[in-house]
Protein backbone atom coordinates (compact mmCIF):
# COMPACT_ATOMS: atom_id res chain seq x y z
CA UNK A 1 0.00 0.00 0.00
CA UNK A 2 0.89 3.49 -0.67
CA UNK A 3 2.56 5.85 2.07
CA UNK A 4 0.75 8.41 2.94
CA UNK A 5 1.45 11.14 5.49
CA UNK A 6 -1.33 12.55 6.70
CA UNK A 7 -0.61 13.20 10.65
CA UNK A 8 2.85 13.43 11.82
CA UNK A 9 3.90 9.91 12.65
CA UNK A 10 4.44 9.72 16.50
CA UNK A 11 6.64 6.85 17.66
CA UNK A 12 6.06 7.11 21.13
CA UNK A 13 1.99 6.72 20.37
CA UNK A 14 3.02 4.08 17.80
CA UNK A 15 4.47 1.83 20.52
CA UNK A 16 1.68 2.33 23.17
CA UNK A 17 -1.38 1.34 20.25
CA UNK A 18 0.15 -0.60 17.96
CA UNK A 19 -0.97 -4.23 17.16
CA UNK A 20 1.69 -6.77 15.99
CA UNK A 21 1.08 -9.08 13.01
CA UNK A 22 1.82 -12.76 14.29
CA UNK A 23 0.25 -14.85 11.28
CA UNK A 24 -1.81 -14.06 8.25
CA UNK A 25 -3.68 -16.20 6.33
CA UNK A 26 -5.16 -15.37 2.78
CA UNK A 27 -8.56 -16.51 2.79
CA UNK A 28 -10.62 -15.08 -0.14
CA UNK A 29 -8.68 -13.56 -3.46
CA UNK A 30 -10.73 -11.86 -5.89
CA UNK A 31 -10.65 -9.09 -8.71
CA UNK A 32 -10.90 -6.24 -6.26
CA UNK A 33 -10.91 -7.47 -3.00
CA UNK A 34 -8.41 -9.65 -0.92
CA UNK A 35 -9.67 -11.12 2.17
CA UNK A 36 -6.86 -12.21 5.41
CA UNK A 37 -7.51 -13.66 8.65
CA UNK A 38 -4.83 -12.29 10.73
CA UNK A 39 -3.74 -12.72 14.53
CA UNK A 40 -2.10 -10.01 16.45
CA UNK A 41 -0.78 -9.54 19.49
CA UNK A 42 -2.64 -6.15 21.46
CA UNK A 43 -0.66 -3.61 23.27
CA UNK A 44 -1.38 -5.39 26.51
CA UNK A 45 0.21 -8.91 25.07
CA UNK A 46 -2.63 -10.83 24.26
CA UNK A 47 -3.96 -12.32 21.25
CA UNK A 48 -6.60 -10.90 19.08
CA UNK A 49 -7.90 -12.07 15.35
CA UNK A 50 -8.52 -8.84 12.55
CA UNK A 51 -10.47 -9.67 9.44
CA UNK A 52 -8.71 -7.45 6.89
CA UNK A 53 -9.54 -6.31 3.22
CA UNK A 54 -6.69 -5.52 1.32
CA UNK A 55 -7.68 -2.62 -1.73
CA UNK A 56 -5.11 -1.40 -3.62
CA UNK A 57 -7.06 2.09 -3.30
CA UNK A 58 -9.06 4.34 -5.28
CA UNK A 59 -9.82 7.91 -6.66
CA UNK A 60 -13.04 10.00 -6.93
CA UNK A 61 -13.66 13.43 -8.72
CA UNK A 62 -16.21 16.07 -8.61
CA UNK A 63 -16.42 17.74 -12.28
CA UNK A 64 -17.92 21.60 -11.99
CA UNK A 65 -18.04 23.39 -14.97
CA UNK A 66 -18.38 27.50 -15.13
CA UNK A 67 -21.39 28.09 -14.33
CA UNK A 68 -21.24 25.71 -11.16
CA UNK A 69 -23.08 22.27 -12.54
CA UNK A 70 -21.74 19.47 -11.76
CA UNK A 71 -21.86 15.62 -13.01
CA UNK A 72 -22.88 12.96 -11.00
CA UNK A 73 -23.69 8.99 -12.19
CA UNK A 74 -26.42 7.31 -11.08
CA UNK A 75 -25.31 3.60 -10.57
CA UNK A 76 -26.90 -0.06 -9.55
CA UNK A 77 -24.62 -0.56 -6.69
CA UNK A 78 -25.37 -4.50 -6.01
CA UNK A 79 -24.57 -4.79 -2.65
CA UNK A 80 -27.15 -2.89 -1.80
CA UNK A 81 -29.14 -3.71 -4.44
CA UNK A 82 -30.10 -0.64 -5.86
CA UNK A 83 -29.39 2.04 -7.74
CA UNK A 84 -27.84 5.38 -5.59
CA UNK A 85 -26.18 8.55 -6.83
CA UNK A 86 -22.67 8.94 -6.96
CA UNK A 87 -19.78 11.36 -7.85
CA UNK A 88 -17.42 9.71 -10.78
CA UNK A 89 -14.85 7.27 -9.39
CA UNK A 90 -12.49 3.73 -9.51
CA UNK A 91 -9.73 1.58 -8.42
CA UNK A 92 -6.33 2.14 -9.63
CA UNK A 93 -5.11 -0.20 -12.13
CA UNK A 94 -2.20 -1.55 -9.81
CA UNK A 95 -0.67 -0.32 -6.73
CA UNK A 96 2.11 1.97 -8.69
CA UNK A 97 -0.39 3.79 -10.98
CA UNK A 98 -0.17 7.31 -11.07
CA UNK A 99 -3.31 9.06 -8.78
CA UNK A 100 -4.16 11.74 -10.84
CA UNK A 101 -3.11 9.63 -13.91
CA UNK A 102 -6.30 7.30 -12.40
CA UNK A 103 -8.68 10.04 -11.92
CA UNK A 104 -8.14 11.74 -15.15
CA UNK A 105 -9.19 7.96 -16.51
CA UNK A 106 -11.65 7.37 -14.29
CA UNK A 107 -13.44 10.85 -15.56
CA UNK A 108 -12.81 10.30 -19.24
CA UNK A 109 -14.49 7.20 -19.41
CA UNK A 110 -17.53 6.91 -16.89
CA UNK A 111 -18.20 10.68 -18.11
CA UNK A 112 -16.68 11.61 -21.45
CA UNK A 113 -15.13 14.49 -19.59
CA UNK A 114 -11.35 15.71 -19.46
CA UNK A 115 -10.37 18.61 -17.58
CA UNK A 116 -8.19 21.26 -17.71
CA UNK A 117 -7.88 22.40 -13.76
CA UNK A 118 -7.30 19.15 -11.31
CA UNK A 119 -7.10 20.29 -7.34
CA UNK A 120 -6.43 17.11 -5.33
CA UNK A 121 -9.07 17.66 -2.02
CA UNK A 122 -7.29 14.97 -0.04
CA UNK A 123 -7.60 10.98 0.81
CA UNK A 124 -10.28 9.19 3.20
CA UNK A 125 -10.40 6.25 4.40
CA UNK A 126 -13.97 4.49 3.86
CA UNK A 127 -13.70 1.63 6.44
CA UNK A 128 -10.59 1.83 8.06
CA UNK A 129 -11.68 -0.80 10.53
CA UNK A 130 -11.55 -3.42 8.13
CA UNK A 131 -10.39 -2.13 5.06
CA UNK A 132 -7.13 -0.85 3.78
CA UNK A 133 -9.03 1.17 0.92
CA UNK A 134 -7.65 4.82 0.62
CA UNK A 135 -10.12 6.96 -1.72
CA UNK A 136 -8.18 10.20 -2.89
CA UNK A 137 -10.24 12.99 -3.85
CA UNK A 138 -10.06 15.35 -7.25
CA UNK A 139 -12.01 18.73 -7.92
CA UNK A 140 -12.00 18.64 -11.79
CA UNK A 141 -12.25 21.86 -13.54
CA UNK A 142 -12.70 23.39 -16.68
CA UNK A 143 -14.21 20.76 -18.70
CA UNK A 144 -14.61 19.41 -22.08
CA UNK A 145 -16.89 16.84 -23.37
CA UNK A 146 -15.10 14.48 -25.19
CA UNK A 147 -17.21 10.57 -25.14
CA UNK A 148 -18.41 8.29 -22.50
CA UNK A 149 -16.45 4.85 -22.57
CA UNK A 150 -17.81 2.68 -19.95
CA UNK A 151 -16.03 -0.81 -19.38
CA UNK A 152 -18.53 -3.23 -21.10
CA UNK A 153 -19.69 -4.60 -17.79
CA UNK A 154 -20.38 -1.43 -16.67
CA UNK A 155 -23.68 0.77 -16.57
CA UNK A 156 -24.28 4.00 -15.78
CA UNK A 157 -26.48 7.61 -16.25
CA UNK A 158 -24.83 10.80 -16.44
CA UNK A 159 -26.29 13.77 -14.51
CA UNK A 160 -25.57 17.07 -14.24
CA UNK A 161 -27.47 19.34 -11.71
CA UNK A 162 -26.02 22.74 -9.48
CA UNK A 163 -23.51 22.32 -7.29
CA UNK A 164 -25.72 23.69 -4.25
CA UNK A 165 -28.83 21.87 -5.41
CA UNK A 166 -25.82 18.61 -4.41
CA UNK A 167 -24.93 20.59 -1.33
CA UNK A 168 -28.24 20.46 -0.52
CA UNK A 169 -29.27 16.70 -1.04
CA UNK A 170 -26.36 15.49 1.25
CA UNK A 171 -27.29 18.25 3.74
CA UNK A 172 -30.63 16.30 3.82
CA UNK A 173 -29.22 12.67 3.73
CA UNK A 174 -30.29 12.24 0.34
CA UNK A 175 -26.85 11.08 -0.84
CA UNK A 176 -25.77 8.38 1.69
CA UNK A 177 -22.27 7.19 -0.63
CA UNK A 178 -19.34 8.52 1.60
CA UNK A 179 -17.08 9.26 -0.81
CA UNK A 180 -20.07 11.61 -2.74
CA UNK A 181 -20.91 13.39 0.56
CA UNK A 182 -17.02 13.86 1.26
CA UNK A 183 -15.98 15.19 -1.80
CA UNK A 184 -19.11 17.89 -2.09
CA UNK A 185 -18.58 19.41 0.98
CA UNK A 186 -14.81 19.63 0.72
CA UNK A 187 -15.47 21.39 -2.85
CA UNK A 188 -18.94 23.34 -1.89
CA UNK A 189 -16.75 24.73 0.84
CA UNK A 190 -13.81 25.79 -1.36
CA UNK A 191 -15.21 26.83 -4.01
CA UNK A 192 -17.20 29.03 -1.63
CA UNK A 193 -21.11 27.59 -2.03
CA UNK A 194 -20.85 27.10 2.07
CA UNK A 195 -19.68 30.13 3.54
CA UNK A 196 -16.15 29.14 5.26
CA UNK A 197 -16.69 30.79 8.46
CA UNK A 198 -20.49 29.78 9.37
CA UNK A 199 -22.25 28.92 13.44
CA UNK A 200 -25.58 27.15 11.43
CA UNK A 201 -25.68 27.91 7.53
CA UNK A 202 -27.26 25.20 6.32
CA UNK A 203 -27.29 22.93 8.87
CA UNK A 204 -29.84 25.15 10.10
CA UNK A 205 -33.95 24.01 10.49
CA UNK A 206 -36.37 26.27 9.52
CA UNK A 207 -36.95 27.65 12.97
CA UNK A 208 -33.76 28.32 13.67
CA UNK A 209 -33.17 30.72 11.00
CA UNK A 210 -36.40 32.39 11.81
CA UNK A 211 -35.33 32.74 15.03
CA UNK A 212 -31.77 33.96 14.78
CA UNK A 213 -32.72 36.03 11.56
CA UNK A 214 -32.18 39.90 12.29
CA UNK A 215 -31.46 42.96 9.63
CA UNK A 216 -28.12 43.28 9.02
CA UNK A 217 -27.28 46.78 7.91
CA UNK A 218 -23.08 46.22 6.78
CA UNK A 219 -22.16 44.80 3.87
CA UNK A 220 -18.42 43.85 2.88
CA UNK A 221 -18.72 45.22 -0.92
CA UNK A 222 -17.98 41.58 -2.45
CA UNK A 223 -20.48 39.83 -4.05
CA UNK A 224 -21.33 36.39 -2.99
CA UNK A 225 -21.46 33.50 -5.31
CA UNK A 226 -24.16 33.31 -7.86
CA UNK A 227 -25.31 29.88 -6.88
CA UNK A 228 -25.99 32.08 -3.21
CA UNK A 229 -27.79 34.64 -4.66
CA UNK A 230 -30.20 32.17 -6.93
CA UNK A 231 -31.07 30.17 -3.79
CA UNK A 232 -32.39 33.07 -1.71
CA UNK A 233 -34.27 34.11 -5.06
CA UNK A 234 -35.58 30.67 -5.43
CA UNK A 235 -36.84 31.08 -1.86
CA UNK A 236 -38.17 34.06 -2.92
CA UNK A 237 -40.03 32.71 -5.82
CA UNK A 238 -41.14 29.41 -3.32
CA UNK A 239 -43.25 31.65 -1.39
CA UNK A 240 -46.98 31.59 -0.79
CA UNK A 241 -48.88 34.05 -2.97
CA UNK A 242 -53.05 34.52 -3.29
CA UNK A 243 -54.74 32.04 -5.63
CA UNK A 244 -51.04 30.72 -6.23
CA UNK A 245 -50.80 33.84 -8.88
CA UNK A 246 -47.20 33.83 -8.45
CA UNK A 247 -47.33 37.58 -10.16
CA UNK A 248 -44.06 38.85 -7.93
CA UNK A 249 -41.01 40.11 -10.33
CA UNK A 250 -37.75 40.19 -8.77
CA UNK A 251 -35.18 42.72 -10.12
CA UNK A 252 -31.73 42.14 -8.96
CA UNK A 253 -29.01 44.71 -9.23
CA UNK A 254 -25.36 43.80 -9.06
CA UNK A 255 -23.80 46.53 -10.90
CA UNK A 256 -21.91 48.90 -8.70
CA UNK A 257 -22.22 52.14 -10.28
CA UNK A 258 -26.01 51.32 -10.73
CA UNK A 259 -26.72 50.77 -7.13
CA UNK A 260 -24.52 53.99 -6.85
CA UNK A 261 -26.72 56.10 -8.96
CA UNK A 262 -30.07 54.62 -7.83
CA UNK A 263 -28.80 55.54 -4.12
CA UNK A 264 -28.11 59.33 -5.17
CA UNK A 265 -31.37 59.30 -7.16
CA UNK A 266 -33.28 57.87 -3.83
CA UNK A 267 -31.58 60.53 -1.94
CA UNK A 268 -32.13 63.65 -4.31
CA UNK A 269 -36.16 62.67 -3.98
CA UNK A 270 -36.15 62.66 -0.56
CA UNK A 271 -34.59 65.34 0.18
CA UNK A 272 -37.36 67.49 -2.09
CA UNK A 273 -39.97 65.96 0.34
CA UNK A 274 -41.44 68.19 3.72
CA UNK A 275 -41.32 66.24 7.09
CA UNK A 276 -45.37 66.43 8.15
CA UNK A 277 -47.05 65.97 11.37
CA UNK A 278 -47.68 62.38 11.95
CA UNK A 279 -45.43 61.00 9.40
CA UNK A 280 -44.28 57.53 9.73
CA UNK A 281 -40.66 57.56 11.46
CA UNK A 282 -38.68 55.93 9.04
CA UNK A 283 -39.70 57.88 6.47
CA UNK A 284 -38.98 61.07 8.30
CA UNK A 285 -35.24 59.48 8.95
CA UNK A 286 -34.93 59.28 4.91
CA UNK A 287 -36.05 62.73 4.46
CA UNK A 288 -34.22 64.11 6.91
CA UNK A 289 -30.91 62.55 6.16
CA UNK A 290 -31.45 62.93 2.41
CA UNK A 291 -31.80 66.84 3.28
CA UNK A 292 -28.42 66.53 4.97
CA UNK A 293 -26.84 64.66 2.02
CA UNK A 294 -25.70 61.51 3.41
CA UNK A 295 -28.45 59.10 2.85
CA UNK A 296 -27.52 55.82 1.25
CA UNK A 297 -31.21 53.73 1.42
CA UNK A 298 -29.43 50.46 0.55
CA UNK A 299 -26.63 50.32 2.87
CA UNK A 300 -23.92 50.11 0.25
CA UNK A 301 -25.37 46.62 -0.65
CA UNK A 302 -23.59 44.79 -3.35
CA UNK A 303 -27.00 43.40 -3.78
CA UNK A 304 -29.84 44.85 -3.86
CA UNK A 305 -33.30 42.83 -4.96
CA UNK A 306 -36.24 44.38 -5.95
CA UNK A 307 -39.49 42.95 -5.92
CA UNK A 308 -42.14 44.35 -7.99
CA UNK A 309 -45.57 43.12 -8.90
CA UNK A 310 -48.73 44.21 -11.04
CA UNK A 311 -50.21 47.21 -9.89
CA UNK A 312 -53.93 46.04 -10.73
CA UNK A 313 -53.57 42.57 -8.72
CA UNK A 314 -55.01 43.03 -4.73
CA UNK A 315 -52.27 41.09 -3.24
CA UNK A 316 -48.97 42.63 -4.68
CA UNK A 317 -47.93 43.57 -1.51
CA UNK A 318 -48.72 40.83 0.44
CA UNK A 319 -47.35 38.32 -1.86
CA UNK A 320 -44.16 40.53 -1.86
CA UNK A 321 -43.80 40.66 1.18
CA UNK A 322 -44.21 37.28 1.80
CA UNK A 323 -41.94 36.58 -0.74
CA UNK A 324 -38.92 39.03 0.92
CA UNK A 325 -39.80 37.19 4.18
CA UNK A 326 -38.79 33.86 2.60
CA UNK A 327 -35.76 35.80 1.22
CA UNK A 328 -34.76 36.84 4.43
CA UNK A 329 -34.87 33.64 6.30
CA UNK A 330 -32.75 32.14 3.34
CA UNK A 331 -30.05 34.33 3.89
CA UNK A 332 -29.82 34.19 7.32
CA UNK A 333 -29.82 30.10 6.43
CA UNK A 334 -27.20 30.12 4.41
CA UNK A 335 -25.04 33.44 6.38
CA UNK A 336 -26.04 36.07 4.29
CA UNK A 337 -26.70 39.21 5.97
CA UNK A 338 -30.27 40.77 4.34
CA UNK A 339 -32.37 43.77 5.28
CA UNK A 340 -35.70 44.53 4.59
CA UNK A 341 -35.64 48.05 2.56
CA UNK A 342 -38.90 49.90 1.97
CA UNK A 343 -37.56 53.14 0.14
CA UNK A 344 -38.38 52.26 -3.38
CA UNK A 345 -42.26 51.49 -2.50
CA UNK A 346 -42.47 54.98 -1.19
CA UNK A 347 -40.81 56.30 -4.13
CA UNK A 348 -42.92 53.54 -6.64
CA UNK A 349 -43.67 56.94 -8.14
CA UNK A 350 -41.06 58.81 -8.05
CA UNK A 351 -40.36 59.90 -11.93
CA UNK A 352 -36.48 60.49 -11.49
CA UNK A 353 -36.36 57.24 -9.75
CA UNK A 354 -38.87 55.11 -11.85
CA UNK A 355 -37.53 56.30 -15.13
CA UNK A 356 -33.77 55.42 -14.04
CA UNK A 357 -35.01 51.94 -13.16
CA UNK A 358 -36.71 51.76 -16.25
CA UNK A 359 -33.11 52.15 -18.01
CA UNK A 360 -32.51 49.15 -16.16
CA UNK A 361 -34.83 47.17 -17.36
CA UNK A 362 -37.38 47.21 -14.39
CA UNK A 363 -40.97 47.46 -16.16
CA UNK A 364 -42.92 50.64 -16.24
CA UNK A 365 -45.20 52.80 -13.50
CA UNK A 366 -48.34 51.91 -15.30
CA UNK A 367 -48.03 48.33 -15.12
CA UNK A 368 -45.65 47.06 -12.00
CA UNK A 369 -45.67 48.74 -8.77
CA UNK A 370 -42.84 48.69 -6.44
CA UNK A 371 -43.51 46.99 -3.23
CA UNK A 372 -40.26 46.78 -1.17
CA UNK A 373 -36.93 45.83 -1.70
CA UNK A 374 -33.89 43.47 -0.19
CA UNK A 375 -30.26 44.54 0.59
CA UNK A 376 -27.87 41.37 0.52
CA UNK A 377 -24.15 40.22 1.06
CA UNK A 378 -22.33 39.10 3.32
CA UNK A 379 -22.37 40.96 6.42
CA UNK A 380 -19.30 43.38 7.24
CA UNK A 381 -18.15 41.58 10.05
CA UNK A 382 -18.34 37.90 8.61
CA UNK A 383 -21.40 36.71 9.76
CA UNK A 384 -25.45 38.02 9.42
CA UNK A 385 -26.61 39.82 12.40
CA UNK A 386 -28.08 37.30 15.04
CA UNK A 387 -28.53 39.75 17.95
CA UNK A 388 -30.88 37.70 20.08
CA UNK A 389 -34.48 39.98 19.72
CA UNK A 390 -36.64 40.94 22.34
CA UNK A 391 -40.33 40.41 21.79
CA UNK A 392 -42.38 42.41 24.06
CA UNK A 393 -45.07 43.66 21.48
CA UNK A 394 -46.82 41.11 18.38
CA UNK A 395 -49.72 40.15 21.31
CA UNK A 396 -51.01 37.25 21.15
CA UNK A 397 -54.53 36.28 22.63
CA UNK A 398 -55.46 32.84 22.48
CA UNK A 399 -59.38 32.94 22.45
C1 LIG B 1 -42.29 46.18 5.83
C2 LIG B 1 -40.93 46.43 6.34
C3 LIG B 1 -40.22 47.52 5.90
C4 LIG B 1 -38.90 47.76 6.34
N1 LIG B 1 -38.19 48.78 5.82
C5 LIG B 1 -36.92 48.97 6.21
C6 LIG B 1 -36.12 49.95 5.60
O1 LIG B 1 -36.56 50.63 4.68
N2 LIG B 1 -34.86 50.12 6.02
C7 LIG B 1 -34.35 49.38 7.04
O2 LIG B 1 -33.22 49.60 7.43
N3 LIG B 1 -35.07 48.38 7.62
C8 LIG B 1 -36.32 48.16 7.20
N4 LIG B 1 -37.05 47.15 7.76
C9 LIG B 1 -36.43 46.33 8.79
C10 LIG B 1 -37.04 46.62 10.15
O3 LIG B 1 -36.58 47.86 10.62
C11 LIG B 1 -36.58 45.51 11.09
O4 LIG B 1 -37.08 44.28 10.62
C12 LIG B 1 -37.05 45.71 12.51
O5 LIG B 1 -36.41 46.84 13.07
C13 LIG B 1 -36.75 44.48 13.39
O6 LIG B 1 -35.35 44.23 13.40
P1 LIG B 1 -34.75 42.86 12.89
O7 LIG B 1 -35.07 42.72 11.44
O8 LIG B 1 -33.27 42.97 13.14
O9 LIG B 1 -35.38 41.78 13.67
C14 LIG B 1 -38.33 46.90 7.29
C15 LIG B 1 -39.05 45.79 7.73
C16 LIG B 1 -40.31 45.54 7.25
C17 LIG B 1 -41.04 44.29 7.68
Amino acid sequence: MRHYDIIDYNAAEHARLAEKQKTTERIFDGKILHVARDTVELPNGHEAVREKIVHVGAVCILPVTADGQVYVERQFRYPLGRVITEVPAGKLDSDEEDILEAAKRELKEETGLTAKTWTDLGLFYPAAAYCDEVITMFLAQELEQTGQKLDDDEFLDVVKLPLPQLVADVMAGRVPDAKTQTVVLKAARLLGVIPQERTGGLHMDALEAIFTRRSTRKFKPELPPRALIEQVLEAGRSGPCGHNSQFSHFYVITDPAQLERLAVLVREAFAKKEVTPGMYASLVNSITVSKKGTYVFHYHTPVLIIAANRRDYGNAMADNACALENMMIAANALDLGACYINQLHWLDEEKSVRAYLRTLGVGDTETETITGALSLGYAADGLPNRTPRQTAGNEVTWL
